[in-house]
C-alpha cells in the first residue's frame, strides 16, 4: 500500500469513528487561545486527579498557549453548539481572540475560559506533553468538572455533525 493511498485509507477508516467534540481553551502569559478537538480522550479517573489528553497539531496557536499557560480547559460541546465547533475550528476566520468575542465565555477557577452552554467542562492543569510528529499530545490534570443540566454531547463522524440516538432492546 502506497503512502498516499495509506493516510487516505487511515483517514477514511477514522472518520467512521464518531467521537465527542470539545473545544480546549486556554488564557494566561502565553496568550489566550481555543482549538475545536474530537481527540479529547479520558486516562484515567484513579490517579491522584482524574486526567485526560488532547493531541493539537502543533502549528496551532491553541498548543503553543497550553504549553506556556501550563492550564486549559476541555469544554466538551453540547448538541446545539454546532456553530461554537464551527468557530474555534477556524470556519469562519482563523484569528484566536476574535472567537472569543463571538462567544459567551467566562474564566474558571484555574483562570481558564469556560464555554458557556458546554455539557461538561473539565479544569485541567498541564500535567505533561509529548510531541509525536505533527501533535502533541497533551495530558491534563483535571481539578474541577462543572457539568450543564442538558447531558447530550455533540458527535462528529463520517464528516459530519451529528447526535447519539438510543438503540431498540437495551433499556437503561
Ligand atoms: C470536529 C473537528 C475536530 C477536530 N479535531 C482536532 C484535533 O483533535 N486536533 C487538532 O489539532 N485539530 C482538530 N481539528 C482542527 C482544528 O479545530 C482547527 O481547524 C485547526 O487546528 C486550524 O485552526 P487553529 O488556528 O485553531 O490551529 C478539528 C476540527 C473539527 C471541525
Amino acid at each position: 500500500m502506497g503512502m498516499e493511498d495509506l493516510r487516505a485509507r487511515f483517514l477514511e477508516g477514522m472518520s467512521r469513528a464518531a467521537t465527542f467534540v470539545a473545544v480546549a481553551t486556554t488564557d494566561g502569559d502565553g496568550g489566550r487561545a481555543g482549538v475545536t478537538l474530537s481527540s479529547l480522550t479520558s486516562v484515567s479517573a484513579d490517579g491522584d486527579q482524574p486526567s485526560l489528553l488532547a493531541c493539537i497539531h502543533n502549528q496551532s496557536p491553541a498548543a503553543a498557549a497550553i504549553l506556556k499557560n501550563r492550564a486549559f480547559c476541555a469544554n466538551l460541546l453540547a448538541e446545539d453548539q454546532q456553530a461554537l465547533s464551527d468557530l474555534f475550528a477556524g470556519r469562519g476566520g482563523n484569528y484566536h481572540a476574535a472567537r472569543f468575542a463571538r462567544a459567551d465565555w467566562s474564566a474558571g477557577a484555574l483562570g481558564q475560559p469556560i464555554l458557556a452552554g458546554a455539557t461538561a467542562v473539565f479544569e485541567c492543569r498541564l500535567a505533561t506533553a509529548l510531541l509525536w510528529e505533527t501533535h502533541h499530545i497533551i495530558v491534563g490534570r483535571v481539578h474541577a468538572v462543572r457539568l450543564s443540566d442538558q447531558p447530550a454531547a455533540l458527535l462528529y463522524g463520517q464528516r459530519a455533525y451529528r447526535r447519539a440516538v438510543h438503540l431498540p432492546g437495551h433499556e437503561v
